[in-house]
């Protein structure tokens, strides 16, 4: 028998309100056609305009994750929390959740790795359990992104493109006598390159800015909104998704026919055709998006597919689960699942 990581149970959470493509066009130069032709996307959920948090949102998935798991945060022995949009620069999202669920104690561990926070996130749960240090860790993915964008039409390359919401797995330890049947991780694969980090980042404030970090004009030239080189994302990310998900599949002896669901990370409908042609996956029903109704909610983006593919009954017990991510850094990432 071998300890592995299982996935116990998953939950998602996103906020009531919706905003379709006809909506963003009271605030800037833009059309349902030019969104739902670029990116699949047809609407999104934003908060209200309130103090509604990340962690708020982390709370909501976790909650629903633990209930889906028949454990509560007594149980926990490590949280995760991957996000970009963070309650406060300082200290972690993960210790605002940690209060809410109210099992202080345990470790609770920020993972800023963008869209590919989710992934990474699990590659560190797996490890964690493996290692010995953990038998029970909730992995949060959640974003706000609807406070942190220009929605004016400077902005508008970027803000069409995102969605508010999270989504939660716990995972824990588990032996496996034989891992083509039982759940569990089979393994994960983490890639960075930062020279391409300025292709799609928030400049300010900023260390760097002297004599303090909120010195200078980055105000003025609008440095505090996420800035994206879109062509350059796009032509990273159809390449990467598909090597980082060969990567997992060549590591455990699989081929692409042996994977019943396809869960990539929701940044664009057309990357991830690309992505699902260029690995050759012939059925489209293999592969499982949301953008249409969630946009891209970053770090959200893998438990909400996870989650929603079990409401549609897409994803069920013995499954192979290949899940592949790619984000700002540039950072990729996937996991081989068993369900
Ligand atoms: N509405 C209308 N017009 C717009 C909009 C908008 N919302 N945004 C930009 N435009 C205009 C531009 O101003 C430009 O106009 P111009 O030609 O007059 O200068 C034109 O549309 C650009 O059009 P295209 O060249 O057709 O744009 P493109 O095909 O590159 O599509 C897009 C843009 C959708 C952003 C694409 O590049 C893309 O999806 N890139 C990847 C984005 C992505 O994946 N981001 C996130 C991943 S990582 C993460 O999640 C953190």
């Amino acid at each position: 028998m071998t300890r592995r990581t299982r996935i116990l149970g998953v939950g998602s959470f996103v906020p009531d309100r919706i905003v379709t493509n006809d909506d963003m066009t009271q605030w800037m130069d833009t059309s349902d056609e030019w969104i739902r032709s670029r990116s699949g996307i047809e609407e999104r959920h934003w908060v209200e305009p309130d103090n509604t948090t990340t962690s708020d949102l982390g709370l909501e998935a976790a909650n629903k994750a633990m209930a889906a798991s028949g454990i509560t945060a007594a149980d926990l022995d490590m949280i995760l929390f991957a996000t970009l949009s963070p309650d406060h620069e300082f200290p972690g999202t993960a210790c605002f959740l940690q209060e809410k669920l109210g099992c202080p104690g345990i470790p609770a561990i920020e993972v800023r790795q963008q869209c590919s926070g989710f992934v990474y996130g699990m590659a560190q749960a797996d490890m964690f359990i493996r290692g010995g240090m953990a038998e029970t860790v909730l992995l949060v993915g959640a974003e706000i992104h609807s406070k942190g964008m220009d929605i004016s039409d400077a902005g508008r390359d970027v803000s069409v493109l995102f969605g508010d919401g999270a989504g939660a797995v716990v995972l824990q330890a588990t032996d496996v006598d034989d891992p083509d049947t039982q759940p569990h991780i089979y393994s994960s694969h983490l890639h960075a390159d930062g020279t391409y980090a300025k292709e799609l980042w928030v400049e300010g404030p900023s260390m760097t800015y002297a004599p303090n970090r909120y010195s200078g004009d980055w105000l003025e030239r609008g440095a505090h909104w996420p800035k994206m080189n879109g062509k350059t994302v796009f032509k990273h990310a159809v390449t990467r998704m598909p090597e980082v998900a060969t990567e997992a599949l060549d590591a455990n002896g699989f081929t692409v026919d042996d994977v019943d669901l396809w869960i990539f990370h929701q940044a664009n409908m057309r990357i991830n055709y690309f992505a699902a042609k260029q690995l050759g996956i012939d059925d489209d029903e293999k592969v499982f998006n949301t953008i249409q109704r969630f946009g891209n909610t970053t770090a959200a983006t893998i438990p909400i597919g996870l989650d929603e593919a079990l409401k549609a009954g897409k994803l069920e017990p013995g499954m192979l689960v290949c899940i592949a991510a790619f984000g700002a850094g540039f950072t990729w990432a996937s996991s081989l699942v068993r369900w």
